[in-house]
């Protein structure tokens, strides 16, 4: 579906749906509109909670914990909603996390002053183990949540999820994981990371509707994470939810299933491929450095980089854009006074990377 002559790098900020997945959505909206009461609130309303039993089982969780959202950004929302922080409790979080997983927090340290902590985790950074020690330097008594992506927006590092679930565990706090960067790029397994909630989306690496996400929460912490999205169940229908958009929610179902007959783990590997490629071919060009991490633990589908000499970064992104026809990421300056970020997926192939170089070595002239 992707415009003609576009180079697409930029999945992290939103995936293309596949045309299949996108005539999917249109039956299901022809469907809906048939008879929108009779459909909507009969057959296509269990249909989306079919589209949980998938999320749920790609993910390794049960039934229960999972619940449709429309965007990683309400799922956090949601989680924080449902934790209540109150007077001095704190949340240790991240210099490298996205707005969204920073804003659902921010409120309740305006209206609660509640106490936001932050690691700084170097740009730089080249272990887990260093990342897991700033985080045990910063947890305190007092600490309630730890609130993490497992993929960081602006430098794509993995974070050593497991291992901070693990710490939060042993401080007797909860840890909330920001899954919009992972799933759909590689296996998620909720229950062997070990966190408490983790909020994911349909509008990226799964390839699915814009507008789509789901959100899990363990049975376990419910009576900590007691949201009132919630109060009557975790049903893709409820009293609190209202009507969801249907049609994208079943397509998110659709989505999930492109994926299945791919393989998550032939994904996966193809887009380390590409992105291994990536990196070798970028790190070829002189003016080029790059943020991201080397392949490893710390690597994944998403690099930044900076090129030398470039002052104006919005310039050189625009170039790439109208004079190239390539799309990748402006990485926000709260995060670098400048840098540029691609993600490509398996429908990239190593020539959209050559057209990158190229244009690169000759964009900046
Ligand atoms: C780490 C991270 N969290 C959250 C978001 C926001 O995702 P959504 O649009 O699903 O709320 C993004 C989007 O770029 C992200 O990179």
């Amino acid at each position: 579906m992707l415009q003609r002559g576009l180079t697409y790098l930029n999945c992290a900020a939103m995936g293309p749906t596949s045309r299949a997945v996108l005539e999917e959505v249109s039956r299901w909206s022809r469907e809906l509109e048939a008879n929108p009461a009779g459909e909507g609130y009969g057959a296509l309303e269990r249909g989306m909670d079919d589209v949980r039993v998938k999320a749920a089982r790609l993910i390794n969780a049960s039934l229960p914990e999972v619940s449709l959202t429309t965007s990683v950004s309400h799922g956090m929302n949601i989680v924080a909603q449902g934790i209540d922080l109150q007077v001095g409790q704190r949340v240790l979080t991240t210099n490298q996390e996205h707005p969204s997983g920073q804003a659902c927090w921010e409120y309740f340290a305006r209206t609660r002053n509640a106490v936001i902590d932050v690691v700084q985790v170097p740009y730089d950074v080249r272990h887990g183990q260093e990342i897991l020690r700033l985080f045990e330097a910063k947890i305190t008594p007092q600490t309630r949540v730890i609130s993490v992506s497992h993929v960081t927006s602006p430098t794509g590092i993995q974070m050593p999820v497991e291992r901070i679930a693990q710490l939060a565990r042993e401080h007797g706090c909860l840890c909330v994981v920001d899954g919009a960067q992972t799933v759909g790029a590689q296996p998620v397994d909720v229950k062997r990371i070990g966190c408490q909630a983790y909020a994911a989306n349909g509008h990226k690496w799964l390839l699915g509707p814009k507008g789509t996400g789901f959100l899990f929460i363990s049975e376990d912490a419910r009576k900590e994470i007691d949201p009132q999205a919630l109060q009557d169940g975790p049903n893709a229908y409820t009293k609190i939810t209202g009507v969801a958009n249907i049609p994208g929610m079943l397509g998110l179902g659709n989505a999930i299933d492109q994926l299945n007959s791919a393989g998550q783990t032939n994904i996966q590997k193809r887009i380390q491929e590409l992105r291994e490629y990536a990196y070798q071919e970028l790190r070829k060009v002189s003016s080029v450095s790059l943020i991201s991490p080397l392949a490893g633990e710390l690597a994944s589908p998403l690099l930044a980089f900076r090129i030398a000499g470039v002052k104006d970064y919005r310039s050189l992104w625009g170039l790439l854009s109208s004079k190239y026809s390539i799309v990748l990421k402006l990485v926000p300056q709260q995060y670098f006074s400048g840098a540029l970020r691609i993600s490509p997926h398996v429908y990239n192939n190593e020539e959209d990377i050559d057209r990158l170089i190229h244009a690169i070595k000759s964009g900046q002239g």
